[in-house]
């Protein structure tokens, strides 16, 4: 084994609450279980599946937008922040579901959607029907065209989802008119931060769900708030993602240091709620140290760390990453998190099975370069346990304690992913990951449902990933899970401390507490110390006890 590191001393920073060491588990509501039957997944499906999160043992969920939404972007659209859609139940679909996770003792997240409205939202058709200049205009970020007749887009900013940035409207006399600015989907408007209703408004939403017993937020793009004053011109191409150097200029969209007066406006809300409500940050930012500052001890508890989950499966690239992960929380006293996948990207057991070094792909389809299913599932397992032995907090999506790959053969007919038409069929977007999970191998619509309805197709093989396939099955995916995060809360690895034993070109090794991590990114089989006692292994180990190629164990030193 190679002992090149220096030893380093990190820790995961305060221990106290319940949100420093958390395991959060993602549902995503239309595709977790269905209990009408209609082949989307609802608020009664998810409280009758309640006891899955406690036999699994995390501590929280969160929720991905389930309010009145055109659902031109799965949700992320809202129409109203203070209801349910239909489509998922109603009101008291989501305080049951509240009532009965909290009798569970695991707790609940919502996601906030503060960047943009629905285009269906009242605010917005009414600033549809108002004139140019008018404070309902004020309250999103509406422009005069560029070019002598208005009819230019005011600035050459691009949307996250392909196509211009801009839209433009028809006046109520019946003029091509102003253009408004969506970030994301036309369907989607941004909000104008600068605008004090705006601000007010979203406090009112806050109190509304805080008053009904959430124990946080999950705030959608929350880098984005607030953008440059004079929308200056980018010529980039838009990504999410914000930045890779500290000092480089800031696309004006993003990452805007205005963002932070925003979240300590929040903070101040949710600290006079008793029961340590958190705010988290979906924030596309880096590095580490840029992300940090949205965890500061007056702003969000948490942040998305997505440097991680994009980092490559080397052992140089998984030292790096997590290093600077830790140094960037701790100059701030936060805690570090950790995530493999979410519902915008390729689910880990596929992503890690294409060729180390591949650029993060937008959905794989038909026809683009397939991952290799096996390797890939080798190394999600691999990458699983390295993440769960880390201090600080880690999210898990629904779906990969089964092991479940993404979805690769969906029909492009099938998908609904805006990302797909708006990039002109160049990028197959995020159906894969979003697909409804399977309980029962034998069951209609695997065990999602009561009937074989679905609103994406399941694909056949997904019988063998299904829970009860997987359940009491020792080496099964969802076993190692179960395990991990049994020994994870006996041994205290959330809020524990990281001390480096290696940091090689093919093995990383540190020792958290009386547990010691040691995952084998190359060929050359490593032994595990002869006294060692075998706590976890992410595949089972040949006769010799040597740790394989893209395995990780943890045991304890003799
Ligand atoms: C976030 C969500 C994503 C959504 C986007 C726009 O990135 O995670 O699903 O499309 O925001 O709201
Ligand atoms: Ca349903």
């Amino acid at each position: 084994m190679n002992t090149d590191a220096t030893p380093q001393q990190q820790s995961a920073g305060p221990t106290t609450a319940w949100w420093t060491e958390a395991v959060i588990y993602q549902i995503y509501p239309r595709s977790f279980a269905d209990a009408n039957g209609d082949g989307i997944g609802d608020l009664p499906g998810i409280t009758a599946r309640l006891d899955h999160f406690v036999e699994l043992g995390v501590d929280a969920v969160w929720l991905s937008p389930f309010y009145p939404s055109p659902q031109a972007d799965a949700g992320y659209d809202v129409a109203d922040y203070h209801d349910v859609d239909p489509l998922f139940g109603r009101l008291g679909d989501a305080d049951r579901l509240i009532a009965e996770a909290h009798a569970r003792g695991l707790r609940v997240i919502v996601d906030l959607v503060p960047n943009h409205t629905s285009s269906a939202h009242r605010w917005f058709t009414a600033a549809l029907a108002a004139a140019p200049g008018s404070p309902e205009r004020a309250r999103y970020v509406f422009r005069d065209g560029l070019g002598p007749d208005g009819g230019q887009p005011p600035n050459d900013w691009t949307s996250v989802f392909g196509g211009p940035a801009w839209t433009r409207v028809t006046e109520p006399d019946g003029r091509p008119g102003q253009w408004y600015l969506h970030l994301f989907d036309p369907g989607q408007p941004d909000l104008n931060w600068d605008n004090p209703e705006v601000r007010a408004e979203f406090l009112d939403v806050l109190r509304f769900w805080l008053d009904r017993g959430v124990d946080g937020f999950r705030v959608d793009v929350a880098h984005g708030l607030i953008k440059q004053a004079d929308l200056a011109n980018w010529q980039e191409p838009q990504e999410i993602l914000s930045g890779s150097e500290v000092d480089k200029p800031r696309p004006p969209m993003w990452d805007q240091d205005g963002v932070h007066e925003v979240y300590r406006d929040w903070r101040r809300l949710l600290d006079s709620y008793d029961g340590q409500r958190i705010l988290v940050a979906e924030a596309w930012v880096e590095p580490a140290e840029r992300l940090a500052r949205y965890v500061r001890p007056d702003e969000m508890h948490q942040a998305f760390n997505f440097e991680y989950l994009t980092a490559s499966w080397t052992a140089p690239a998984q030292y790096a990453v997590i290093t600077r992960s830790l140094e960037a929380t701790d100059a701030v006293g936060a805690p570090t998190t950790w995530v493999l996948s979410n519902h915008d990207v390729v689910r880990h057991a596929s992503r890690l099975g294409l060729p180390v070094g591949t650029p993060r792909p937008n959905g794989i389809g038909v026809g683009d370069p397939q991952p290799d299913a096996a390797l890939g599932l080798r190394r999600a397992r691999a990458a699983t346990l390295l993440m769960l032995a880390l201090p600080g907090s880690a999210y898990l999506y629904q779906g990969e304690e089964l092991g479940l790959p993404e979805h690769m053969t969906l029909p492009d007919e099938v998908r609904q992913d805006p990302t797909w038409e708006r990039s002109g069929h160049t990028e197959r977007g995020r159906d894969g990951c979003r697909v409804p999970i399977p309980w029962e191998a034998d069951a209609p619509s695997y065990g999602f449902g009561p009937t074989d309805a679905s609103w994406l197709p399941q694909p056949p093989s997904w019988a063998e990933y299904a829970l009860d396939r997987q359940r009491d099955v020792p080496g099964s995916t969802y076993e190692l899970y179960r395990t991990a995060l049994r020994l994870r809360r006996e041994h205290g690895l959330g809020r524990g401390s990281l001390y480096w034993l290696a940091s090689g070109d093919e093995v990383v090794s540190f020792r958290n507490g009386d547990v010691t991590v040691l995952t084998n990114f190359g060929a050359t089989p490593v032994p595990v110390p002869a006294e060692a006692e075998l706590l976890h292994a992410s595949a089972p180990l040949p006769d010799d006890g040597t740790v394989g190629q893209d395995v990780t164990v943890w045991y304890r030193a003799a």
